[in-house]
């Protein structure tokens, strides 16, 4: 089988995660922080010795700003519900992903906030000048996917960072595709919050992820409970990360992780994206001159992400996908991709496009296999008339 559905989560792992996930749930794995014996200590110091990779790797100074988080959504979740209070403005884009869209949505419909979502190009850029125009004197968060998962094209962060923090709002950024792929850097980018996911560029398990919380705002818990420390005061404490993080976390996915970043910083960020470049301008030198296909995205591959979402003139993406699986063993994802505004932009809704998204564990060769799958397909639609 030829996995290219690396949006959705990288698959697969590097062999160290799974190792060190097995020995340490079979040799180590005490709860963390909440005993002074030496296993329970060991295990809290594999989650700081995480919490300092990951504020290395996204430029943070402190740490304990790092909350752990289940996933990129709870992350999200938890800065959108902890931050917003009755009567805020919140400027955001049609490239979100659903995990930003619907919690915002649901507090529109509550009556307590209000949303403008300011419209990106056809090649899915954000104009930061669109998002000044945005924001009235209710704003007080502006929140931005760092690249968008239908396309790939990734925002000028500095730009827009600097302009929301020159108007005095928080910024948010969804890293949920770009964490472990594009070099993010949350003080030079004027980041408030930094929500991104473990299991896709960072290569770790499912389960995992986390939010930088700047020391321009605080968020009010949405989850309280035992923190395994200050147990004598009946509220969540107030120091981060304890502040956000009651219950027993994922310390196993989260050993997991730091295998994965590891893994990452050993082979180094630039080369994987630069692996993921070459695989994606192999798919593009072939398709662009084949006018059976229609490519979404940016045509400067600097600016964008190992991802081609396109469709088969005639065709339905779901059949298309149907087809790659089952007569050709390759796996894409096909359809809306949790980011109906997306589609909408591109005229593709409600069917979508299908999605290829190569990661560091493919080869040139998967890739020319997806192609000429793709060919073939075009071809048998043809003979065969519409599809749709
Ligand atoms: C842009 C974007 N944001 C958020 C998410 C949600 O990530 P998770 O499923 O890890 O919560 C995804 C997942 O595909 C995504 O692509």
């Amino acid at each position: 089988m030829i996995y290219l559905d690396n949006a959705a989560t990288s698959f697969p792992k590097p062999q160290e995660v799974y190792r060190e996930m097995d020995l340490f749930f079979r040799e180590r794995g005490a709860n963390p922080g909440r005993a002074g014996y030496r296993m329970s200590l060991e295990a809290e110091r594999e989650l700081e010795g995480t919490r300092k990779l990951l504020a290395s790797i996204f430029g943070a100074k402190n740490p304990n700003r790092i909350i752990f988080t289940l996933n990129a959504t709870d992350a999200l979740n938890m800065a959108i519900k902890g931050l917003l209070r009755q009567g805020d403005h919140v400027v955001t884009s049609t490239l979100e992903h659903n995990s930003v869209t619907r919690p915002l949505e649901n507090l529109q419909k509550r009556g307590t906030i209000t949303s403008s979502r300011v419209r990106a190009s056809q090649e899915g850029f954000i104009d930061p000048e669109d998002i000044k125009k945005a924001i009235n004197p209710k704003t007080r968060l502006v929140v931005i996917t760092h690249a968008s998962n239908v396309l790939g094209t990734v925002q000028p962060l500095k730009d827009i960072g600097r302009l929301v923090r020159e108007e005095d709002l928080i910024f948010m950024v969804d890293a949920a595709q770009s964490a472990g792929v594009w070099p993010i850097s949350v003080e030079e980018e004027c980041i408030d919050l930094l929500a991104f996911t473990g299991h896709k560029g960072l290569f770790g398990p499912p389960g995992t992820g986390g939010l930088y919380v700047g020391d321009r705002v605080e968020l009010a818990p949405w989850r309280e409970g035992g923190t395994g420390v200050n147990s004598q005061s009946p509220s969540q404490p107030e120091a981060l990360p304890f502040r956000l993080e009651g219950g027993t976390p994922n310390f196993v996915g989260i050993v997991g992780l730091k295998s994965g970043v590891e893994f990452l910083l050993a082979k180094g960020i630039d080369s994987i994206r630069s692996h993921g470049h070459r695989l994606l301008s192999n798919i593009l030198r072939v398709l662009e001159g084949d006018n059976r296909f229609i490519l979404y995205g940016p045509k400067d591959t600097g600016k964008r992400l190992s991802i081609v979402s396109l469709n088969i003139k005639d065709s339905s993406p779901s059949l298309v996908g149907s087809l790659l699986d089952e007569s050709f063993d390759i796996a894409v994802r096909s359809g809306l991709h949790c980011a109906p505004f997306t589609h909408k932009e591109l005229g593709t809704f409600p069917e979508g496009t299908v999605r290829i998204s190569p990661g560091y564990f493919n080869t040139e060769d998967d890739v020319a296999q997806a192609v000429c799958a793709l060919k073939e397909i075009a071809s048998s639609i043809k003979t065969a008339g519409p599809q749709v």
